[in-house]
């Protein structure tokens, strides 16, 4: 037997036991006649004593040991004299009497411990290694009680859990797809799957009323701190549900994580926003309901005081700073430099101080008289002491960047707090979004999204009206999980290939399969998908859902440990009779 116990098991009561562990060195302490080991393993850490005094030749073999190196040892559990409330097993430790060296180790490129000194590329390089820290590991294991949480919830309720295939033919998501040569098929490709969509739709027509699966999804898209080319969904599917059905039940999901995992409870409803009205108070589709700082429009208040700028805005709003009527200039220049950045790329930044004593001092003062000011802070319900901060322009393009300064603001005031959680449902996403390059509609959430029925009329006319029975899970500004309920006629499927820019052939082509299966009794169907890293990131009080992920790529999509991607031998692309251009 390797091993009895393990490193995070032993306590006072096992006092006396004669034991046996295996792991790896975490620490070496020498002093004097005695030398301090800690014992690691996934368990915990156990303390072992070395004594030259009463065993000479361990002490000396224990000398020639290193970190990570991985032993067994036997010993016996006695009282520390010097005890570690720290550590769960810190009132004891083992006095070794026998020390087995399973493996060596060489010095490991960065030290195992909570806060590393190796950067980020080191340890991703060596990930292998960086999973033995207790942050990334607690991460992984918060990974594995979420999941086992959410199939108890799911298959309480009785969804199945159903496998997809990977290796499929595209579907239309929004993203590009990552493609597989078919060497049986010369010149032809799969696609790998940007979500199970068009299947669990298929299960829905197949009967099988309530599917989940806890699934990777491929994305060949820019990377951010919440995007990885590979990333895992929680993916539903319902069949003779309406969206409300969808919205109880994967709330319902939601707080049982929260409960069952965080002890949180999520009191009441959560609430519900739609798009339009978060767009106009937050300028975004997942605003964070965390603080306030709504915005304010001020268009028609900022005309007429010659000042170019508003007067020739198509939006003038703002945000209320509170507390902030102090900035320094600096601070001040630093903001218009924040939003002048190219990521953000607003022109300028227009602010009004609102004294502590009632005065106004702006960056306009040679437009706006103080009792013009006053006005905007009345509109803004403005205290004496805050901080207006204003932008202007085309509506589409300032309101997104309102948001930015909105959440900067809060970071800097220390709004974003990481231990409260504030969950949204954004709801009646518009349909369709136009593009202005491209100068054609897209699917604002996927093909597949049934439009409100008493918007279809307007699809004809005024596609851009068209509201869609769909909706996003946010949380604490992050979108969490989307899905929509589905078009189930294929007449209508058909006719939204249309709109989108499909030819008939290309629509059969492409999704035939679909609409024909709608010719064989397709029930009404509903669904839903959750980033399953990005909800266990939230949960983990992480920024970047690399830190829950086991071995995740790095920004430039490559994962730096196996070095991948890489090229092919020309043996491969032979097979698959491939050449590169
Ligand atoms: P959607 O594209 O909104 O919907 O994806 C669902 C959720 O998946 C997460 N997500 C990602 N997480 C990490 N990295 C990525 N690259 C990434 N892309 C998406 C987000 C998102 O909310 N088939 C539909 C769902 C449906 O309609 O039922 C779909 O995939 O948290």
């Amino acid at each position: 037997m390797y091993r009895t116990h393990t490193c995070g098991e032993l306590r006072i009561t096992n006092q006396g036991n004669q034991v046996t562990l295996s792991g790896w060195i975490q620490r070496i302490r020498n002093f004097g006649g005695m030398t301090f080991i800690d014992l690691r393993d996934r368990y915990g850490i156990t303390q072992l004593v070395f004594d030259q005094e009463k065993q000479p030749e361990l002490f000396e073999k224990a000398k020639k040991l290193g970190r990570e190196f991985v032993l067994q040892i036997k010993g016996i559990v006695q009282e520390r004299s010097n005890k570690n409330p720290n550590l769960p097993t810190g009132d004891i430790e083992l006095i070794v009497n026998e020390l087995n060296i399973l493996n060596k180790s060489e010095v490991p490129p960065f030290t195992i411990e909570d806060e590393s000194d190796g950067g980020d590329e080191l340890r991703m390089k060596y990930r292998y290694l960086d999973l033995r820290r207790n942050p990334v590991k607690n991460n992984l294991i918060l990974r594995h009680k979420m999941a086992q949480e959410i199939r108890k919830y799911l298959d309480g309720q009785e969804f199945l859990e159903v496998e997809t295939p990977v290796l499929i033919k595209s579907t239309p998501e929004g993203a590009r797809d990552f493609v597989v040569p078919s060497r049986m098929n010369p010149g032809e490709f799969y696609a790998l799957p940007q979500s199970p969509q068009v299947f669990k739709q298929l299960l829905m027509v197949s009967g099988y009323d309530r599917y989940f699966q806890i699934v990777k999804c491929f994305r060949d898209e820019d990377l951010r701190a919440d995007r990885q080319p590979e990333f895992t969904q929680i993916d539903c599917e319902m069949a003779f549900v309406e969206q409300e059905d969808i919205l109880q039940t994967f709330e319902g999901l939601t707080k049982h994580l929260f409960r069952t995992i965080k002890g949180v409870e999520l009191n009441g409803e959560f609430p519900r926003m739609d798009y339009q009205t978060a767009m106009n108070r937050y300028g975004s589709d997942k605003p964070d309901l965390r603080f306030g700082m709504e915005f304010v429009e001020l268009t028609e208040l900022t005309k007429g005081y010659d000042f170019p700028v508003f007067e020739s805005a198509e939006y003038v709003g703002g945000i209320v700073a509170p507390n902030c009527s102090e900035y320094s200039r600096k601070e001040l220049d630093q903001l218009t430099k924040f939003v002048q950045r190219p990521q953000i790329g607003a022109k300028g930044l227009v602010y009004v101080k609102y004294g502590a004593d009632g005065s106004f001092k702006s960056s306009v003062d040679k437009f706006y008289q103080p009792e013009a000011l006053a006005k905007w802070a009345e509109q803004m319900q403005a205290k004496p002491g805050d901080l207006l901060l204003v932008m202007a322009g085309e509506k589409k393009k300032t309101l997104p960047q309102l948001s930015e300064l909105r959440l900067h603001m809060a970071d800097q005031l220390g709004l974003r707090d990481k231990k409260q959680f504030a969950p949204l449902w954004v709801v009646d996403f518009p349909l369709l979004e136009f593009d202005d390059e491209t100068q054609r509609y897209y699917a604002m959430h996927h093909p597949f999204t049934a439009p409100k029925p008493e918007d279809i009329e307007l699809l004809a006319g005024n596609p851009a009206a068209v509201r869609a029975n769909a909706y996003d899970l946010v949380i604490n500004g992050v979108e969490i999980g989307g899905g929509s309920v589905r078009i189930f006629d294929d007449r209508l499927q058909q006719e939204m290939f249309t709109i989108l820019g499909f030819t008939h052939e290309e629509a059969q082509a492409q999704f035939g399969f679909l609409m024909n299966a709608f010719k064989y009794g397709a029930p009404p169907h509903a669904g839903v998908a959750f980033g399953f890293d990005r909800l266990v990131s939230l949960f983990a009080g992480n920024d970047s859902i690399r830190d829950v992920i086991a071995f995740p790529k790095n920004n430039a999509g490559r994962d730096v440990m196996i070095d991948a991607p890489s090229p092919i031998a020309i043996d491969q692309l032979d097979e698959l009779e491939l050449r590169l251009k």
